[in-house]
């Protein structure tokens, strides 16, 4: 197991890509910190991990309020002896062209995928740095580093997450912790309307050259590799998990 041992924070791991990469670092023997807004004990996610022989810690967050943020990473440093990976994934996506956005769905994308991704990475990079170690994964996307219609609130966040990893990594590298950043292309709630809706299902697979979606569980291995040691000279780096959509 490549993870034993270790601790890991999972935020949006209520469904979608979160619970898939929660699932895999538990698989490699990582006790977990599972965080989304609407979690519950009972959630599939919970139990599965679970019967995996883990510790878990369930948290329902919201991660664009500071305060529940901070809430939850100093209860889960009081819970676990240390955090060793955030896998830094909640998100949200609210589609309109540019000239129908209003402000609240600017401001709701925003506050989520950027503002929810610097809380999370603030407060568990102070643990970090007094452990001296540690991993962070935040999650940007191909809409942010390509562009793309209807999505001008959802890309101004995720080229945040894009540009705020490699200052993080920057800052972060002298105190032994390294943060990186994937580009997932997956069949999720999110992506329902792309992956399976023939208006624009045709036009995203012809951008990518291995021609399909990936289901979430092919995102896990890649976040399993950035979380462990193996990984150990790789830091402010965007990885592309997307069939080749976006070659950097
Ligand atoms: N799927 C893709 O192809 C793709 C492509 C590029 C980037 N991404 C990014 O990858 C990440 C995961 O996406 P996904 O496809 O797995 O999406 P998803 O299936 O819609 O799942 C999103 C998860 O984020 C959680 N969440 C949303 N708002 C939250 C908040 N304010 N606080 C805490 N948790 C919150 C949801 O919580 P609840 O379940 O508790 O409601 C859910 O568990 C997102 O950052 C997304 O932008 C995805």
């Amino acid at each position: 197991m490549r993870l034993k041992g270790k601790v890991a924070i999972v935020t949006g791991a209520r469904r979608g890509i979160g619970k898939a990469v929660a699932l895999a670092l538990a698989g490699e023997g990582a006790d977990l910190v599972l965080v989304s807004k609407n979690l519950q004990e009972e959630d599939v996610v919970v139990q599965e991990v679970k019967d995996l022989g883990r510790k878990v810690l369930v948290k329902r967050v919201d991660v664009g309020e500071k305060e529940q943020v901070e809430a939850m990473v100093e209860e889960a440093a009081a819970f676990f002896p240390r955090i060793d990976i955030l896998f830094n994934n909640a998100g949200v996506c609210k589609t309109a062209m540019l000239w129908k956005l209003t402000p609240e769905e600017w401001d709701e994308v925003i506050r989520v995928n950027l503002s929810g991704t610097f809380f999370c990475l603030q407060a568990v990079s102070k643990i970090m740095m007094s452990q001296e170690s540690g991993s962070i994964i935040n999650v940007t996307s191909s809409e942010a580093l390509l562009g793309t219609i209807g999505q001008v609130n959802y890309a101004a966040a995720k080229g945040g997450v894009h540009a705020l990893t490699k200052s993080a990594a920057k800052e972060l590298a002298r105190f032994g912790i390294r943060v990186n950043t994937i580009a997932p292309m997956a069949d999720t709630d999110m992506t329902k309307l792309i992956a399976h809706d023939p208006r624009f299902k045709d036009k995203y697979l012809e951008r990518m050259p291995l021609g399909r979606f990936a289901g979430p569980e092919e995102i896990g291995p890649t976040i399993v590799f950035l979380a462990s040691d193996e990984s150990g000279f790789i830091t402010g780096q965007t990885i592309g998990i997307d069939g080749g959509m976006v070659m950097l």
